[in-house]
């Protein structure tokens, strides 16, 4: 009988057994391959480091915004004038289409005050930072409103030209299709001039 034979009593062949071993040998590859690619799934420290982003609050003026980058969205931070502060605050929630906060610094629920949308995770309303996901909720564009020389739309805080959503400078929409506040991202203020987001 050769190595390319069938026995005749059913049992394995010569053929067979080298298989047999051949894929036993692979499995145990398998394994020593997949315990790093397993252990390269932990979160280690450049994996958390990406997933949050501080960010220096030293360098934005009273009434300016900038944009980061964080988890690949942009966020705006807004140093907010006493001015913007007092009209954001003097807006009633029955002129909120969206009624609520959707900070997740805070319990669902919360309802979208100034100073609910100016919370950071310790629970401390800062009014003079307004930090929001700068995705529109509407269709996931991206707002203006950060840059000098944006358009801030009707209520001085972003404008969404996709399809004209207007947000005030709470991040609040209060104009047009899109459907919810801009979201509050998890932030923490590691010092009065420096947040980490996430
Ligand atoms: S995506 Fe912003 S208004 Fe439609």
């Amino acid at each position: 009988m050769t190595t390319t034979e069938m026995s005749e009593d059913g049992e394995p062949t010569r053929r067979d057994f080298i298989h047999i071993m051949g894929i036993a040998a692979t499995a145990v590859g398998a394994g020593a391959v997949a315990w790093p690619m397993i252990h390269q799934m932990n979160p280690d420290a450049s994996v958390l480091a990406l997933s949050t982003k501080e960010v220096d609050l030293s360098a934005i003026d009273v009434g300016q915004a900038i944009r980061v980058m964080w988890q690949g969205k942009p966020v705006f931070i807004r140093r907010r004038t006493a001015e913007e502060i007092a009209e954001a605050e003097a807006t009633p929630l029955s002129a909120l289409p969206d009624p609520d906060a959707r900070n997740e610094n805070l319990a669902g629920g919360a309802e979208a005050t100034d100073a609910a949308r100016a919370t950071a995770s310790d629970g401390e309303a800062r009014p003079e930072w307004m930090v929001v996901v700068g995705v529109c909720t509407h269709l996931g564009c991206i707002p203006l409103g950060t840059d000098s020389g944006d358009n801030r739309g009707e209520y001085n805080g972003w404008f969404c030209p996709c399809h004209g959503s207007h947000y005030d400078i709470a991040g609040r929409i209060r104009k047009g299709p899109a459907p919810a506040n801009l979201d509050v991202p998890p932030y923490q203020f590691v010092s009065d001039t420096l947040i980490r987001i996430g």
